[in-house]
Parts: structure tokens; sequence; C-alpha cells
């Protein structure tokens, strides 16, 4: 059953890169195309465009092995290929909150002329239901001769984990019309079906909205547990308790139940919007995905407000030390980032911000003009009054605040540290759906206030 398949992957975007240069690993012969000469080249010479653990490795051992190639010429990649993969971008478009399939129904158009022998099409890119469908009909209308199967088969990579969520996946979802192509993808997926990984074989309609749901799923996790920790902070109660108690639940899980600033990055800001533009047109709304984006919408205002009121109701002129711009840890990626929109915030109030994050701070420094940059989180606290943390970056969970010669008030909107640590230590510290932790130094000074 072990066959080593010519694959060619279309588009070297984060979903295209990660995911081809794991199928070289896994011992198939990998074509990685990209229109972009510059970003080909780089890669030629094993230059990684994107932030992500352990990829480098990968890329120098497979270019080595010559398992592993990057071109930018289409027509040589497809005829030689057995599987050809799409994985071109489906930004939101601006105007209507849909996903633009302009690079998608694009690649249709060119690939219809070029299949000239039996090819098997993955649509790996995240699309509307229905789009492989319609990307068969544009090749057929073109090329009624063309003899090829569809394919639907969404990732489930995270920016930061992606190699390790793609070696070790939950479960790999395949959705195809043909025994032939199914077999074809069998082949591609056989290490992990040899550990006995989940494969699940569906049709493409359903295989393409398993992929928005479970992200509108977990965007959901996420805005309710928001809400359940602002409960906890009217209340008393103790979100960390309250997760564990959730969490223990085999039908609800452990997982995305960690509260935070709101969800941000590529995927779940845009995949809601698209599934609830996708259920309007088709008159059956989504509200629950509806109120998950205006709460987290004002999730971000909230923090916002949560930082003023800590700082005795004004932020003007105040010096505040922010660590973290990225949407997460481990990546330097800040679209959609809550970040962004808090340090935004809390600029337009007047605030003077010290900025410091590990990785994304070169992307975030031309959308933040007038942003004091540091080179350490240690730079950013030492003159801080206030100092917000936002992002989880491990060495932001080990600063030592004893050292300091006036503590600055902490808020954290991670919760990365422990309540009992935070009062040992004496500092003010503020966290999300815990109660918070006053220095007497910080009772003082509300009370001047
Ligand atoms: C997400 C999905 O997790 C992947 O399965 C999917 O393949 C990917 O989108 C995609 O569609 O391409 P990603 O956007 O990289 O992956 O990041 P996540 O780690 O899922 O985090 C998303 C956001 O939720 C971040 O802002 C993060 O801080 C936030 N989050 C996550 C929480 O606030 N709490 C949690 O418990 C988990």
């Amino acid at each position: 059953m072990t066959k080593n398949v010519r694959i060619t992957m279309i588009g070297t975007g984060y979903v295209g890169l990660v995911s081809g240069v794991c199928f070289a690993a896994l011992g198939h012969l990998v074509t990685c195309i990209d229109k972009d000469k510059n970003k080909i080249s780089k890669l030629q010479n094993a230059e990684i465009p994107i932030y992500e653990a352990t990829l480098k490795e990968l890329v120098d051992e497979n270019l080595a092995n010559q398992r592993l190639f990057f071109n930018t010429e289409l027509k040589s990649a497809v005829e030689s290929a057995e599987v050809i993969f799409v994985a071109v971008g489906t930004p939101t478009c601006v105007v209507t909150g849909k996903a633009d399939l302009q690079y998608v129904e694009g690649l249709a158009r060119e690939l219809a002329p070029l299949l000239t022998a039996y090819k098997v099409i993955v649509l790996k890119s995240t699309v509307p239901i229905g789009t492989g469908q319609q990307f068969k009909k544009i090749i057929q209308t073109i090329n009624p001769q063309a003899k090829f199967d569809m394919v639907s088969n969404p990732e489930f990579l995270r920016e930061g984990s992606a190699v390790t969520d793609f070696m070790d996946p939950d479960r790999i979802v395949i959705g195809s019309e043909t025994d032939r192509s199914q077999n074809l993808m069998k082949a591609i997926y056989y290490p992990f079906l040899q550990k006995q990984i989940p494969i699940l074989y569906t049709d493409i309609e359903s295989s393409e909205l398993i992929k928005y749901a479970a992200n509108c799923f977990l965007a959901t996790k996420i805005a309710f547990i928001n809400e359940v920790a602002d409960l906890c902070e009217k209340t008393g109660a103790n979100i960390e308790n309250v997760i564990q108690g959730l969490g223990l639940d085999k039908r609800i899980g452990a997982g995305y139940l960690q509260p935070g600033p709101g969800f941000g990055g590529s995927c779940f800001p845009k995949d809601t919007l698209a599934l609830i533009q996708i259920a309007e047109e088709l008159a059956c709304p989504l509200s629950v995905v509806e109120a998950v984006v205006q709460s987290n919408e004002h999730r971000k205002k909230k923090m916002i407000q949560k930082i003023v009121n800590i700082c005795g109701g004004d932020v003007t002129g105040k010096r505040l030390g922010i660590l973290g711009v990225a949407f997460k840890a481990n990546t330097d990626d800040i679209r959609e980032s809550s970040a962004m929109v808090i340090i935004q915030g809390l600029q337009k109030l007047g605030a003077k911000l010290r900025v410091y994050d590990p990785a994304a701070m070169e992307k975030a420094a031309t959308e933040l003009p007038g942003v004091d940059w540091a080179h350490s989180a240690v730079e950013v606290m030492r003159d801080a009054e206030v100092l917000v943390i936002i992002t989880e970056w491990e060495e932001f969970k080990n600063l030592k605040f004893n050292n300091l010669d006036k503590k600055p008030i902490i808020i954290d909107l991670r919760n990365l540290y422990d309540l009992q640590e935070m009062k040992k230590m004496r500092v003010s510290y503020h966290s999300i759906g815990r109660p918070a932790v006053k220095s007497q130094a910080q009772v003082q000074v509300l009370m001047e206030d």
C-alpha cells in the first residue's frame, strides 16, 4: 500500500507551504508552485517567508532529499503530477463579507486546458460550500475532454503549531466522489492510516462545511467563555474553577475555553463572517454565529474600558507598557489581532504607550505610528505605570516583578499568572474572570484619584 505520490501544491501561503513541505516529509514527491517569483527563489534557498516552528528543518531536509521542489511554472508541474492541491487564498471581500473566490476560480480557468491526462484536484483552501462543484463546472465548460476528479480536503492547522498539527492530526477529512480519487488520497495519507488516525470520507459539500463549522464552533466556545469570565468578575466566581468544571465533562471538552482579549487571526474572524453570509443567502440564518461575531467585536472595546477603569477612569498621559501585538503566541501574525485594536484605542484616549512583542513588531510598526517600541519585556516594564499583557508568549509568563523599583499595576488579559504568587509579590494584579489582587499602593492611588 505504500506509494509515493507525485503532488503539485498550488499556492505557497501558510496552508500550501506547510502542507506541501509535510507531504514531502511523508515521502511524497512535491512541487510547490507560486506566481511570486521572489518568494519561490527564496524558498529554493530554504528561506522561509512565515514564522513557523520546525518548518525550516523540514524544508532543508526535503530539498536535500530531492522530494521537495519550488517553481513558478504551472504547466509542467501539472503535467507531471498525479494529485494537484489548490491552496490559494480566499480572503474576505470587504464589501460583502463573503469569501472572495477570484483566485480559486481563476486557477480553475488556468488548469482547464492543462488537464490532458487524469488528475485528482484537491481543494485545500477554505471555500464556501458548493465551490468544489463550481470548480468542476468551470473546468468542464472550458475543456469538456478534461479527465479529473474533484476532492475536498480541508486543513485544521493552527499558526505556530502547524507542523505538529499536520503530523499528528485529530482527524483527516476527505470529501470525494469516486473510488479512484479516494484511493489516491488514501495513498497520500497512508502513514496516518497506519497510525490509526481517524480518516473521515464524505461527499464534497459535507467536507467543505466541516471546515467552516469547526472554526465557527471553536470561535463560539471562546466567545462563550469570555462572557462567562465577565460574569465571574461580577459574582466573585473564579473562571479557572469554572473552566475545570466545564472541561471535565467529556461532552464539552477542555479545549478552547481559555478566556482572553477576543479571538483574532486570519481564520476565525474571516470564517465566521463567511459562514454567516453563506447561510444568509440560503435564508437559513446562523443566529448563534452572528452573536459570536458581535460578542467578539464588543470584547475588544470591553478590554479597553477595563484598562481605563483600572487606571482610575482616565489614561490621558499615563505611561502604559504593552506586552504582545501578535494575535496569539508563537506567530508574527497581527491580522485581526485584538492587541492592535486595544493599542489603537488606548492611543486615541491619550495614553503614552511603550510596546514589545518577540516577533510581530516589524509587521505592526507601520500600522501603529506613535508607539514607542521596546527591545524587551523588561524595558517595557521598567518605567510603566500600568503593564498590560495581551499576547500569551512564553517569555511573558516568567517576568520578575519583585526586582522593579516601582511596581506597575499589572493587567493580564491572558491569565498567565497564579493569583497566590501575585499576592506574594505584593503587586496589583488584574486578570480575566478572577478576583483582582490589589496592593496597598494601588488602593492608595485609587483613593487619591
Ligand atoms: C484556527 C483553527 O484553530 C485551526 O484548526 C484552523 O485550521 C485555522 O484556524 C484555519 O482555519 O486555517 P489559528 O487561527 O491559527 O487556527 O489560531 P488558534 O490557535 O485557533 O487561535 C485563534 C484565536 O483564538 C487566537 O486569537 C487565540 O488567542 C484565540 N483563542 C484560542 C482564545 O482566545 N482562547 C482559546 O482557548 C483558544
